[in-house]
């Protein structure tokens, strides 16, 4: 049971005006409390608008699933891995928010966090490529935003520019989780005796392709990967970013596997020396011998950035160029 039919109910503190006192009141969230916009991006199975409640005038994203067609398409698992994973990391600024799912007889919806600045993908293609000032500004979020799923025992699977959004002050967040992997917790006994949940994120899982230009080439080759594959993804927005088109690009999906699996790229001229360093320890064939990401944050292209105080959250964004 994945939502409440018809409305998904929330419970909220109300005050008494007059004496203050605070009850609890459970109202329910349903279509009717919103306004439908128009279509703001469109996945495999799903279609986004903008949603705007009529109570508070506040706008969401709402993701909207044909409940038939994920039926026949095989997709509900999908779904569940997305509401979970959501759930799981619903308290950070890097992931977009779920606010409420709801169902009607033939569709499920999600209302998500609305990013304002669009995603990623049509910000590189409005500008073509950027400058290493921008690349460090976005790259050093993106990298900090998979260590912090990391770290919750969340793997994507399908990072690519088209599932990082934008908010109101250019901040990165992540979206689209159906594809995502979650990792059980393993407790792990310290040296005094008290014990933490961790997550093994060298777990391997099976099979499943995100996108061809950004899939790696040992999930092609031996039809694994672990969380190493985000990393890779990494490296490939990174290359993109400078270059303005992806490392591993054909005019097919067969071909640019083929360039995949032999890590067949060139950078382009001009590409800026650091940068290129860091790209080329990354996208390496053996996951082993790739760049950690605590290594990324210490390579020189991120030297004046500061992860450990989470400043770079407040970077003002650069001019984009
Ligand atoms: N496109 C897809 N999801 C979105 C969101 N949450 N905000 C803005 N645009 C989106």
């Amino acid at each position: 049971k994945w939502a409440e039919r018809g409305a998904a109910k929330i419970v909220r503190n109300v005050a008494d005006p007059k004496t203050g006192e605070i009850t609890k009141q459970t109202i329910s969230k349903g279509i009717n409390d919103f306004k439908f916009g128009e279509v703001i991006g469109d996945g495999s199975y799903s279609t986004v608008m903008l949603a705007t409640s009529i109570e508070s005038n506040q706008k969401y994203a709402v993701k909207v699933l044909n409940k038939e067609y994920l039926i026949r398409q095989k997709k509900v698992k999908y779904v569940n891995v997305e509401k979970n994973t959501l759930q799981r990391l619903n308290n950070s600024r890097t992931v977009v928010k779920l606010f409420f799912t709801f169902q009607d007889e033939a569709h499920l919806y999600f209302l998500l966090e609305y990013a304002p600045n669009g995603d990623f993908l049509s910000v590189m293609k409005k500008y073509g490529t950027l400058n290493e000032e921008c690349a460090c500004y976005y790259g050093a979020q993106i990298i900090d935003a998979i260590h912090f799923i990391h770290s919750k025992g969340i793997i994507h699977r399908d990072i690519k520019p088209e599932n990082i959004l934008l908010d109101g002050d250019m901040k990165v967040k992540l979206t689209d989780f159906g594809t995502a992997k979650i990792l059980d917790p393993v407790t792990k006994v310290n040296n005094n005796n008290s014990k933490t949940a961790t997550f093994d994120l060298l777990t391997r899982s099976k099979s499943f392709v995100g996108t061809a230009e950004y899939v790696t080439p040992e999930l092609l080759n031996d039809s694994y990967t672990d969380y190493r594959c985000d990393i890779w993804a990494f490296g490939c927005i990174l290359f993109q970013m400078i270059a303005g088109k992806p490392p591993f690009k054909a005019t097919n999906e067969y071909l640019t596997f083929q360039k995949v699996m032999k890590v067949q790229y060139a950078f382009t001229a001009g590409f800026p020396v650091v940068i290129r360093d860091l790209v080329k320890k990354i996208l390496l064939k053996q996951p082993s011998q790739r760049l950690t990401i605590s290594a990324i944050k210490a390579h020189h292209f991120f030297n004046d950035k500061n992860f450990s105080d989470g400043s770079i959250w407040d970077d003002n964004p650069p001019e984009i160029q």
